[in-house]
């Protein structure tokens, strides 16, 4: 049984306690991620993002952010699975896309990296009305947009052993958790109880204001620039991996205790996460989808 099947059976088992989720950001993550994102396309990007998305959600990207993760194990889409993530070596504290981007069984980019990749190439045909008629448009914008919150969530770019955090069991202040979860989900619920009156809007506020003119406003064109779309994919994971050593990882052992010190110095690394995800994801649906011809080298 692979951690996904042992997930969803501890799920059916369980269903009347809450337990956490191994999928990647939680929905408050994700729906933040594509809110930013969605705010920052240019006119014929939001066009085509809304063509795109299915009648029944207005236009709204961010309602179907969460949607790869829904999907993930019906057996339609149980390819998708390793596309969330990417188990890189035990301390290495190093992402080699070569060594490290394929599944349990070693297909070649069957992971997070490799997915981003994938779905943008699709989707770059769509504006010169040449995609593949094997490829969904729609499901290429969802899963794109879902794993470019998926790669900015350090924890998704972790160690293999210990599967990303998932299986390194620990105490969110009072309650059971594991440190996966607490990057998922847990740092952004303690922020919106504490600081936001449980208003992800309040939050997503916020956030905003911190990109558009605070304390990331000089960083957003470094975190946008981006050349070769294959080389700028490597550099999130690799930013990912990075702050999974240096502050995900760092000082937890199974059955600690994490509480106000460990929030107070990971929530400003994880909001900005938040923040250069739904950046960069608007980055890439410009360069393929909107009115500038810079394009985005991607393989074909
Ligand atoms: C790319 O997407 C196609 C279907 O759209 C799928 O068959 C293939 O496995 C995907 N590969 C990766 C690396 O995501
Ligand atoms: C594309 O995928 C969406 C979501 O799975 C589905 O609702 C839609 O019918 C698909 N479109 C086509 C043309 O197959
Ligand atoms: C935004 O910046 C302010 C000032 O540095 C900080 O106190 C706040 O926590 C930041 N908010 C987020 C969501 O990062
Ligand atoms: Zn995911």
């Amino acid at each position: 049984m692979d951690r996904y099947s042992f997930g969803l059976v501890l799920v059916l088992a369980l269903a009347s306690i809450t337990v956490p989720s191994a999928h990647g950001w939680s929905k408050e993550g994700h729906t933040m991620t594509c809110q930013i994102a969605q705010a920052l396309l240019d006119s014929e990007a939001a066009e085509a993002v809304r063509n795109l998305l299915p009648d029944y959600v207005n236009g709204d990207l961010s309602a179907l952010c969460v949607w790869p993760d829904q999907v993930r194990h019906w057996y339609r889409y149980r390819w998708t699975s390793p596309l969330h993530f990417i188990d890189t070596p035990d301390q290495a504290c190093s992402f080699d896309y070569s060594r490290d981007c394929h599944d349990q069984h070693g297909l070649e980019n069957m992971c997070v990296a490799g997915a981003i990749q994938n779905f943008t190439s699709q989707l770059s045909h769509y504006r010169e009305g040449t995609s593949d008629r094997r490829y969904n448009m729609t499901e290429a914008l969802l899963f794109l947009s879902h794993f470019m919150g998926d790669i900015h969530q350090p924890l998704h770019v972790g160690f293999t052993t210990d599967e990303g955090g998932n299986t390194i069991n620990l105490r969110w202040f009072r309650h059971k958790s594991n440190l996966h979860h607490v990057w998922d989900r847990e740092i952004i619920l303690t922020a919106l109880k504490d600081y936001y009156e449980k208003n992800t809007d309040l939050l997503l506020q916020d956030i905003k204001g911190n990109y558009t003119d605070g304390v990331w406003s000089d960083d957003v064109s470094s975190w946008e620039h981006c050349d070769d779309l294959a080389s700028c994919i490597n550099k999130f994971a690799v930013e990912s991996i990075n702050i999974a050593c240096k502050w995900g990882y760092k000082d937890v052992e199974p059955g600690v205790t994490l509480a106000d010190d460990y929030f107070d110095s990971r929530m400003p690394i994880l909001m900005k996460r938040i923040a250069q995800g739904g950046v960069r994801l608007a980055m890439i649906l410009n360069r393929v989808l909107g009115e500038s011809d810079e394009g985005l080298a991607t393989p074909t």
